[in-house]
């Protein structure tokens, strides 16, 4: 099964997120394939079998720059990823408040609306309460993993 990891990033703790599940994902029989700037037509041309989004949020609850013009393009030409299945690990802070995690949150929403099917529901880290997500995500990816094994 082919999984490709998109990761959201501004100071690079969402791409070290996504390149540590990358490794679990091929070390669990997965075929992880990461991208840092995709656009509607890369990612179609992968032919994905299942996606994972590692999004930061930045600003006032933004998409980071890498991955907005990627969202943006998802919403206006809306292609289909009917019944493929993905998973969100957002990263944010919650001494943001109402934003705490809102990038990842709108991918979710995203890939819902474009008929993906939400996996494993979304994992939110809080950068208030750790210093080692990469670590903190691996029962969540180790679940999300399983969950795409069964689909085989
Ligand atoms: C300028 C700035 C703005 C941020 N805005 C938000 C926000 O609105 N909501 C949130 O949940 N986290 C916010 N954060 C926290 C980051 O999302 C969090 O620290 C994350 O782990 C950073 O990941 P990165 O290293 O991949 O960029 C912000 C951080 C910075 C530095």
């Amino acid at each position: 099964m082919k999984l490709v990891i998109i990761s959201g990033s501004v100071y690079g703790t969402a791409d070290l997120v996504a390149d540590e599940a990358a490794c679990l994902a091929n070390a669990a029989g997965l075929q992880a394939t990461r991208m840092k700037t995709p656009s509607v037509d890369t990612l179609l041309a992968e032919h994905a079998d299942a996606l994972l989004v590692c999004c930061a949020t930045t600003g006032m609850g933004e998409i980071p720059d890498n991955l907005m013009s990627f969202h943006i393009e998802l919403r206006d030409r809306f292609p289909l990823f009917t019944d493929v299945p993905f998973g969100v690990i957002a990263l944010g802070d919650t001494a943001y408040g109402d934003t705490f995690c809102l990038a990842g949150e709108q991918f979710r929403d995203t890939f819902e609306e474009l008929q993906a099917r939400e996996a494993r529901s979304m994992l939110r880290l809080d950068a208030s309460e750790t210093v080692t997500p990469e670590t903190d995500a691996e029962p969540w990816l180790a679940d999300f993993f399983a969950a795409l094994r069964a689909e085989v």
